[in-house]
């Protein structure tokens, strides 16, 4: 019988698959095609926290572009990798769903490929609503996965759990809770798309990833 794949929580499933997460940064990039960045303009002097940073593919780029940077995550390998590669980033162990912060104290939340880790995203999306300045801005990701992959650990593969969310419910729990939606990004396998395919969700449509910027 062939060996059932453990599935874990992030905390632990992260903590595992750290020492290969950088190897699959091309991988991650490609759901993005640089269009997080853009986005994001100029940072010089603008308090940012990327929550659920892993090992700081977006928080570095953050840096790079003039912002003081705080990575959260949950899985203290993660973040020990981040400390390595740059001590200017302050790093901090906590769970998204609870942000050691106060009120209105960020001009700018990031979070990448993180919600699909968050079974009601809701929860996280109040909290970041709470930390940050009035008109403070938004930036979260939301790829199209159904199934959890399998992670490479020491101990073999693994599984970590997820849950997949729809485009059209991340933009409604976002304006429910008072965000406005200023840019919706729907990044797909090809860029030429026939209309009829080219709606979410519209078979063959092929959306990989949802990047939405959200100000409060
Ligand atoms: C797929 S990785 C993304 C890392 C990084 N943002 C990137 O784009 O490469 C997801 C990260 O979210 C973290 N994470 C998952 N659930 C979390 C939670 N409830 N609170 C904080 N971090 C969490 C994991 O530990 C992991 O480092």
């Amino acid at each position: 019988m062939p060996k059932k794949i453990p599935l874990l929580d992030s905390a632990h499933g992260y903590d595992l698959a750290a020492p290969y997460y950088d190897a699959k940064e091309k991988f991650l990039d490609s759901f993005e095609k640089g269009k997080i960045l853009p986005t994001l303009g100029d940072l010089t002097g603008q308090r940012v926290l990327d929550v659920g940073a892993g090992t700081g593919r977006l928080s570095l780029q953050l840096l790079k572009l003039g912002a003081t940077v705080t990575a959260l995550d949950i899985s203290a390998q993660m973040l020990s990798k981040i400390s390595k590669k740059n001590n200017k980033i302050q790093t901090i162990l906590a769970d998204a769903e609870s942000l050691p912060f106060p009120n209105n104290h960020f001009d700018l939340v990031t979070a990448a490929f993180l919600i699909v880790h968050l079974k009601d995203p809701a929860v996280f999306f109040t909290e970041v609503h709470r930390v940050l300045k009035d008109k403070g801005q938004f930036l979260v990701t939301n790829i199209n996965q159904r199934k959890p992959p399998e992670v490479k650990t020491k101990y073999g593969p693994i599984l970590i759990e997820s849950y997949y969310h729809r485009p059209e419910q991340i933009r409604g729990i976002l304006e429910a809770l008072a965000f406005t939606v200023e840019k919706e990004i729907i990044v797909r396998t090809r860029e030429e798309q026939s209309p009829a395919s080219a709606r979410v969700g519209a078979p063959g449509a092929g959306w990989i990833n949802q990047i939405l910027l959200a100000s409060k």
